[in-house]
């Protein structure tokens, strides 16, 4: 009698584990639990033992009785929650799904990218990490010369542990992360030569105390174009598409001198201020006009730099301050607020 519980309680415990419906649940209790169910037989065969017997076997095949009951009740339980659980109610309005949007500076990139592709300038890329060669010494800024002092950066130092290396080269600082977008220039001439016309939209960093108009990591987007017989002209032609595509066709560039080594001659580039429309206020000083650009004619030793025969070709450069143009169209006042990742400022573009 002992074994036939055990193994009528083995029986129902296996069953209870693999059940998932509610009736077959019920079904179950009724042929173990039920008035003429398994355990309430066994149980009425308790009156043919001796009372001994009785007194053993018919407490525990009570206790097996209440168990099971609880059991059950507790499989019920189970599957009437999942069931509630797997209920979905179509009517109910969607969860929102929060979206993310583009930066600001991406909006503006883009924009600017599209005006270019349109002139059939190519964008191109390149290292953010990038060697000393590159930022100065092929933009005709060689070491230890005045010129390096415009652009302050972040040196890097190698540290892997090449054996050909010798310490000096280790503890050399041959990388740097570059102040501007200008490297790309020879990069791209030594892998497309001349003719060449290519965009280059980027991240740059210096070494320099932030405030609202300086961060140590910003973007700029530069531009090269070389062919034969290319002229300032042009380069003031190409300068004037842009702005004006940028900010309406009745704004008006003006060209200034200004040094920069890899250009002969330079020029910083002023829009008419769209604000006052060249009036004066706040956000031009006063003078009616924005800087935007670097720009001016490729020097020889850069050309020669990027493999390009300078007695054959010309070309212009320039260099857009992206962080400015967004900081203008947007008028935004701190240029902290664009790396600051605050979403408060960056969901109102
Ligand atoms: C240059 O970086 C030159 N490579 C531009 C150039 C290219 C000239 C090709 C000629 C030919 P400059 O140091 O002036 O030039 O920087 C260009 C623009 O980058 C600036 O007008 C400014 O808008 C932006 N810029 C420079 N430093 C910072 C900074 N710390 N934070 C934000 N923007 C900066």
């Amino acid at each position: 009698m002992k074994e036939k519980l055990e193994q009528l309680k083995k029986e129902v415990l296996e069953k209870l584990k693999v059940i998932k419906d509610i009736q077959v649940l019920r079904d179950l209790e009724i042929k173990y639990l039920g008035r003429k169910g398994e355990l309430t037989l066994l149980l009425r065969q308790l009156s043919d033992l001796s009372l001994e017997q009785k007194k053993n076997i018919g407490s525990a095949a009570n206790d097996l009785k209440l168990e099971l009951a609880e059991k059950f009740k507790h499989a019920a339980e189970l599957l009437e929650s999942e069931k509630k659980n797997d209920f979905v109610d179509l009517t109910l309005p969607g969860e929102k799904i929060n979206r993310g949007r583009l930066h600001p500076l991406t909006i503006v990139q883009n924009e600017l990218e599209d005006i270019f592709t349109s002139l059939g300038f190519m964008i191109l890329d390149g290292p953010e990490l990038e060697s000393d060669y590159f930022n100065f010494e092929a933009l005709n800024i060689p070491k230890y010369h005045p010129a390096r002092d415009m652009q302050d950066t972040f040196y890097v130092t190698r540290t892997n542990t090449d054996l050909t290396r010798t310490n000096a080269d280790k503890t050399a600082s041959d990388l740097v992360l570059r102040t501007h977008t200008s490297p790309v220039q020879v990069r791209a001439m030594q892998k497309y030569g001349a003719p060449l016309r290519c965009v280059v939209p980027g991240r740059c960093f210096r070494s320099e105390a932030t405030d609202a108009r300086h961060e140590h990591t910003f973007y700029q987007l530069e531009g090269l174009m070389i062919d034969k017989d290319i002229s300032w002209a042009d380069m003031k032609g190409v300068l004037e598409v842009i702005v004006q595509r940028l900010y309406g066709p009745e704004t008006k560039l003006r060209m200034r001198p200004k040094f920069f080594p890899f250009v002969e001659p330079g020029n910083n580039g002023e829009v008419t201020c769209f604000i006052c429309r060249g009036a004066g206020c706040r956000l031009c000083k006063q003078t009616g006009w924005l800087e935007i650009v670097g720009s001016g004619m490729v020097h020889p030793n850069v050309l020669r730099a990027g493999g390009v025969d300078s007695k054959v070709y010309r070309g212009f450069a320039f260099g857009f301050g992206l962080t400015r143009l967004t900081m203008l169209k947007y008028n935004i006042n701190d240029i902290r607020l664009l790396n600051g990742g605050d979403l408060r400022f960056l969901e109102q573009f």
